[in-house]
């Protein structure tokens, strides 16, 4: 059986690594994956926003199942496509990908519901907006509507960064049509809990929890960036947290989902804040995170493609998804410079005692040489019996790889051990 994978980074190296687990699998096509993808499949040039490329690669390459892995193809509409070829998929159609798609989607929705989330007001309008928050309490957090990179979100200290970040979005098109409508919320405080899980529009199943770093340097300090590392499992994803989330946001988003004629098929990704209210929901993604994904399946013990075909044919209730007792760590090694400018075309090379799982996500091979071709290179990850041992792991194989310019952060799972810690 042929599997097509769209997507070219460390989430789709870690989802085809866990794939290929399965021994009914010929061939696993990624498109466009990278450098170091491409020890593990057959990458192909195409981009994953080339919807009519990807269709016209699947129709002639005997394609038994999809995974749609990035938030772009999936609000495009390249399930929707695949399926009209006769192609099933793991992901959301478009009509359910607007959950991540609009964020005044997703807010409404959770209004509509009462799932809870920050309180909100969506703009279309740019001197209403700034009216808005010339009152409004600060700190406030203004966000672009549409996708934009992981960028779109402003968490303003003061009325003038509020204006600033509404007139950027607004008037200064910073991220295209993605701000022509803006969300500015209530600024919410508290731990973050990542929870990814998989649905098949009735059911859904939480995977392990998991934690993000989002800022690029030590101790939550510098620019926000995609994520510079994770732990999993997330220790504020208490029993008792999880319980409430099952019930006060899982289930209701699902079902609400369904009754306004999008049933959700795929990863649904819960990014929360645990406030002194108990937990919110920040943000909805319609996909595997990045880099939650490689600390989520190196844990997972049920074979992927048997739970994603499941997500796809309705059967999930009956299917066992099974995570490991053990934790992960995911260093990722970066660009210096990333999240701004960077240099690329180093190469990078690890000690023959090298000991981890290393995810590329910004590689390229020239003449046998992987070299850097990113802001984010690599995740190196770790599994142990608990987090401190996996945390190590991860450190220790970091110390093994080299290519210049590399940055990342040394404190990665250390507010997860205090939290330990304090419990
Ligand atoms: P998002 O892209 O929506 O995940 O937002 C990026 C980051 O901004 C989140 O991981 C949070 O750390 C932060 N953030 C987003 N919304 C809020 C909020 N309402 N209050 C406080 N922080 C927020
Ligand atoms: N790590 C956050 C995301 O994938 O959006």
């Amino acid at each position: 059986m042929n599997i097509l994978v769209v997507g070219g980074g460390g989430r789709e190296h870690a989802i085809i690594k866990k794939l290929k687990e399965n021994k009914t699998i010929d061939t696993i096509y990624a498109l466009p994956g990278n450098g170091g993808i491409a020890q593990d499949a057959t990458c192909v040039n195409i981009g994953a926003k080339d919807l009519d490329a990807i269709v016209e690669f699947a129709k002639t390459n005997d394609i038994a199942y999809a995974v749609v892995a990035p938030d772009d193809p999936l609000v495009l509409g390249c399930v929707d496509r695949l399926n009209e070829i006769g192609i099933p998929c793991f992901g959301p159609d478009a009509k359910a990908a607007i959950i991540e798609g609009s964020k005044a989607f997703s807010k409404d929705l959770m209004r509509k519901y009462n799932i809870p989330t920050a309180e909100y007001q969506v703009f279309t309008d740019c001197a209403e907006a700034l009216k808005y928050v010339e009152t409004c309490n600060i700190p406030v957090v203004v966000k672009a509507d549409g996708l934009a990179l992981g960028k779109g979100v402003i968490i303003a200290m003061t009325r003038q960064e509020a204006a600033e970040a509404v007139k950027s979005m607004m008037e200064g098109h910073v991220f295209g049509h993605s701000g022509d409508s803006v969300v500015i919320e209530e600024f919410l405080e508290g731990p973050e809990i990542s929870v990814l899980s998989f649905t098949d529009g009735e059911t859904v199943v939480p995977m392990i929890s998991s934690m993000d770093h989002k800022r690029a340097l030590d101790n939550d300090q510098g620019k926000n960036t995609g994520g510079m590392g994770t732990i999993a499992p997330n220790p504020y994803y208490t029993d008792a947290v999880a319980e409430r989330c099952m019930n006060e946001i899982f289930v209701p988003t699902i079902r609400a989902m369904k009754a306004e004629g999008r049933p959700f098929k795929g990863c649904l990704y819960f990014g929360l804040m645990l406030t002194k209210q108990g937990p919110k929901v920040i943000e909805y993604n319609c996909r595997f995170g990045d880099p939650e994904t490689q600390v989520v399946l190196p844990l997972m013990e049920s074979d992927l493609l048997t739970v994603m075909q499941a997500t796809t044919n309705g059967t999930l209730k009956d299917t066992e998804v099974k995570f490991s007792n053990g934790a992960a760590c995911c260093v990722i090694m970066a660009s210096n410079g990333y999240p701004e400018s960077y240099d690329k075309g180093f190469e990078i090379k690890a000690d023959a005692d090298f000991d981890a799982c290393m995810y590329v996500a910004g590689a390229k091979l020239e003449d046998g040489k992987l070299l850097t071709n990113g802001g984010r290179v690599l995740g190196i990850t770790a599994t142990g019996d608990n987090l401190n041992q996996a945390i190590d792991k991860a450190y220790v194989a970091v110390n093994k790889v080299h290519f210049d310019n590399a940055f990342y952060r040394k404190d990665i799972g250390q507010r997860a051990l205090k939290a330990l810690s304090e419990n």
